[in-house]
């Protein structure tokens, strides 16, 4: 039988099984009533009244996302294996990276077939009979990537995901575990920062971006915001301020080439730590605006163009060059001090000192949420929503 022959008869099996759900009886009458009509194998054990086939987003080659990405059922096990839990999906984003993933030019390569998604939240709806850490009602986030969260139901370790806060707000839980935690992360772990300190970025209109500059004003700092130009730039520019507050400043990357801006800057305390997120020119500018010992980190590489430094800014004012990737850092500190990061950004959400821009798409609507990453006025992240 072919994939899609199978897949197809697979959703055929979970709406029969769904249907039955119609009745008022309890669960384990429900499944007896079933029985009659469906053979045993595909009887479920689990409690609640679940689909016997979970929606995904699929891929089975890399390349372009709009190509290889395809809207699919796949069957749920049975019942859950001692150290397995079943979440429902609630929310996930399309951030670049899982993009990035299917196109295979991440630090990540999936094994394929693969769900698309790294990011999202979820609750539980069952566990095994050896699961401590979670039990069933938890809201949760994926604890790494490589999960595939565009997905609505799913089987997974218990240890795959980490239960969170009940008073998050659902698309801000879903976008809380990647953006966030990076933007805390470049400003605590490069240079040593206090209150007047200056910083600059660009793509400061990118999650990770207006992240960045609400915990710099909770920490006193300037910032310099690099966007590109776009129609609704001005617009753009008054929603920055109102994140960032007095001190910040919102420039064009046309402008930073300007002699205007460099009298500006002459006249201005240096940054010390630019966060590059785009590469090529604006990255270049960027480093000559650095002060005397500056470090410029990249973490993303959206313009997809190579960071060219003149070898003057290495000499002259000894620039330092580094890189971050999130998924590292993980790896690389304790539970403890994962946990501290997460309370810090559930707190700034709680406390309303952090805004993420959001805009939510039905889980079914996915081409179309997908056609809506590439729209260039695009703005307000992208999350999927299964209900
Ligand atoms: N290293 C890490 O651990 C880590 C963690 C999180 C995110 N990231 C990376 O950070 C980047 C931003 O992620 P996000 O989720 O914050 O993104 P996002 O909210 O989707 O925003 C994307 C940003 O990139 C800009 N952009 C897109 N294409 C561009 C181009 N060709 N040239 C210049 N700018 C361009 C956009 O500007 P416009 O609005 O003008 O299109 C926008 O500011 C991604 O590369 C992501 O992979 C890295």
């Amino acid at each position: 039988m072919s994939q899609q022959n199978m897949l197809s008869s697979v959703a055929l099996r979970g709406f029969s099984l769904r249907s039955s759900s119609n009745s008022k009886s309890s669960n384990r009458n429900r499944s007896s009533s079933v029985q009659l009509s469906v053979p045993a194998q595909y009887l479920r054990n689990y409690s609640t009244n679940i689909p016997a086939t979970a929606k995904i987003v699929r891929y089975e080659t890399s390349g372009s996302p709009k190509d290889v990405l395809k809207f699919q059922t796949e069957p749920l096990p049975k019942s859950l294996k001692p150290s397995e839990v079943l979440i429902k999906i609630l929310a996930a984003p399309i951030n670049p990276a899982d993009l990035n993933m299917v196109e295979g030019n991440y630090g990540i390569k999936p094994t394929l077939p693969a769900v698309g998604g790294n990011e999202g939240v979820g609750t539980v709806l069952e566990v095994g009979s050896n699961v401590k850490r979670l039990k069933p009602k938890d809201l949760v986030v994926p604890t790494k990537p490589g999960l595939g969260t565009w997905r609505d139901f799913g089987v997974f370790n218990e240890t795959d995901f980490e239960k969170i806060p009940a008073d998050i707000p659902i698309e801000y839980a879903a976008c809380s575990s990647v953006n966030p935690p990076t933007a805390l992360r470049l400003l605590e772990d490069f240079v040593k920062l206090k209150q007047g300190d200056v910083i600059i970025q660009n793509a400061a209109n990118s999650s990770v971006g207006i992240s960045v500059l609400q915990f710099a004003r909770q920490r006193g700092l300037k910032t310099i915001n690099i966007m590109r130009m776009r129609p609704d730039f001005d617009e753009l520019v008054d929603q920055l301020k109102q994140l960032g507050g007095e001190n910040t400043m919102v420039v064009s990357d046309e402008y930073i080439t300007t002699p205007a801006f460099k009298r500006l800057m002459s006249d201005s305390k240096a940054p010390i730590l630019g966060l590059n997120c785009v590469g090529g020119e604006t990255a270049t500018e960027m480093a000559r605006i650095l002060g005397n010992n500056g470090v410029l980190v990249t973490y993303g590489g959206m313009s997809r163009k190579p960071i060219k430094i003149p070898t003057s800014l290495f000499i002259f004012k000894n620039l330092q060059m580094k890189g971050f990737w999130l998924t590292q850092w993980l790896k690389d500190h304790s539970a403890e001090e994962r946990e501290a990061m997460r309370n810090k950004i559930f707190q700034a959400i709680k406390s309303k000192d952090l805004t993420l821009f959001l805009e939510t798409w039905e889980f079914d609507k996915f081409p179309a949420a997908l056609e809506r990453i590439s729209d260039p006025t695009r703005f307000r992240k992208v999350v999927l929503k299964t209900q």
